[in-house]
């Protein structure tokens, strides 16, 4: 333990019982565990998504995105480098790019001109010698001792991360070797390109939403559509990877029901009867080299990549204080898509984020649990389901993959 964790605990934290197992509701209540979170967690050893870099093909290309909720520039140089630093001008404080998105040789902060090349370097400092040797910066002042944080780059399959742990391993050593396969086999070296964007507003602590999409026990329960139109039972062959810290997972399936396949449906709303006005919304193509239809798969803290049926998206979780989150979804084919193919992409998309058809339950649920808890700080939630590690394994009526994440989480708070 470090001096720093000794600190966090005196300053007030309750205690938490070791293991994996009991969730304390304060986790997700507390304003001390959000800025505890934006130091070790988002400012820690970990890759955080940024983009695609899709986002920025041009040189000079920027566009405004975060680590956890700080806000970072991600900026395609005139080398063809990706950059990242922290869009707070160095002067005192403000936004450096204040757009989204746009092309930029250098940027000049609006509020007194301070100016920064594409690497996030302070290059000039408007009135730094006065005017007739009046006013101006003392003599002493060193524009190089100044500048916002940089952060260090990896690109992978076109998605960028970035972390501000310069010493922090490879993202392919962070994934371990099955998740950067099952990264890979949703690419196939393919170039992505961008079919649209949109933002959600979750009402729930930012983990809340990081336990739902490790949770595939709760798919074919909450989800009718799911289990109405076939696409996903947990008796269909599929299973739960989780990776040597426990962070990232992968939860997939395939849409062949074993013969032997014995659910327990006993208490879940059955199939409705309801038939789609248009069949076409789950005619898909034949896109990867294996029958997985589902894939959904993530990487600690804040990252999802998912795949239903030829639905790409990748997902990035911004905390929004202790009761809210935003979560910004990119919707994404390939440039080798034929007209057709980005068409069935497009109505697939139907399926996902704000009101999709299978997910809007879960812009909702987090906003179920965060009320529940409302009166509940010393209570805590129950994660039993599978055992009580975080290891793989071949049943997805499992929460192992969600003990994952906490394992990830308490290592890198330090609690
Ligand atoms: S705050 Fe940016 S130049 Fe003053
Ligand atoms: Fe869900």
């Amino acid at each position: 333990m470090n001096d720093q964790v000794s600190d966090l605990r005196t300053d007030g934290l309750p205690e938490w019982a070791p293991g994996l197992t009991q969730i304390p509701y304060w986790l997700f209540q507390r304003e001390d565990v959000v800025e505890a979170e934006r130091a070790r967690v988002f400012q820690g050893a970990t890759w955080n998504f940024l983009g695609l870099a899709a986002e920025v093909p041009k040189p000079g290309d920027y566009r405004c995105t975060w680590v956890g909720d700080t806000p970072i520039v991600m900026v395609h140089d005139d080398s063809g480098e990706i950059r990242a630093w922290e869009n707070r001008c160095a002067h005192r404080g403000a936004l450096i790019a204040v757009e989204n998105q746009g092309n930029a040789k250098q940027f000049a902060c609006v509020y007194h001109a301070w100016t920064y090349d594409q690497a996030g370097t302070l290059t000039s400092v408007a009135f730094q010698k006065g005017i007739k040797g009046q006013g101006g910066m003392p003599k002493e002042f060193d524009i190089c001792q100044h500048g916002p944080r940089k952060l260090k780059v990896a690109v992978l399959c076109g998605m960028v991360f970035a972390s501000f742990d310069h010493t922090i391993c490879s993202i392919e050593d962070y994934l371990g070797p099955e998740i950067l396969a099952r990264v890979q086999r949703v690419f196939l070296g393919r170039t992505p390109k961008v079919l649209g964007r949109f933002t959600q507003a979750l009402p729930n602590n930012w983990k809340l939403y990081a336990e739902n999409t490790r949770d595939s026990y709760h798919a074919s329960i909450l989800h009718l559509f799911f289990t109405t139109f076939k696409i996903n039972r947990l008796g269909m062959k599929g299973g739960i990877i989780v990776n040597h810290h426990g962070g990232c997972h992968v939860s997939w399936s395939s849409n062949v029901m074993p013969k032997a396949a014995t659910d327990d449906y006993s208490g879940i709303r059955s199939d409705s009867g309801y038939q789609l006005a248009d069949p076409t919304l789950l005619s898909g193509f034949q896109e990867f080299q294996d029958d997985i239809t589902l894939q959904i798969l993530s990487v600690f803290p804040g990252f999802i990549l998912q795949q239903i049926q030829n639905a790409l998206a990748v997902r990035q979780m911004v905390p929004r204080g202790p009761d809210k989150a935003d979560l910004h979804w990119t919707y994404f084919g390939f440039e080798e898509d034929t007209p057709e193919q980005t068409e069935v992409r497009l109505k697939m998309a139907n399926l996902m984020g704000t009101g999709g058809f299978i997910s809007m339950e879960d812009g909702c649920v987090g906003g179920f649990v965060q009320r529940g808890i409302a009166g509940a700080s010393d209570e805590e939630a129950l994660m039993l389901m599978g055992g009580y590690e975080a290891d793989s394994q071949d049943s997805r009526v499992t929460e192992s993959s969600i003990r994952g994440f906490w394992k990830a989480y308490r290592s890198t708070m330090g609690i």
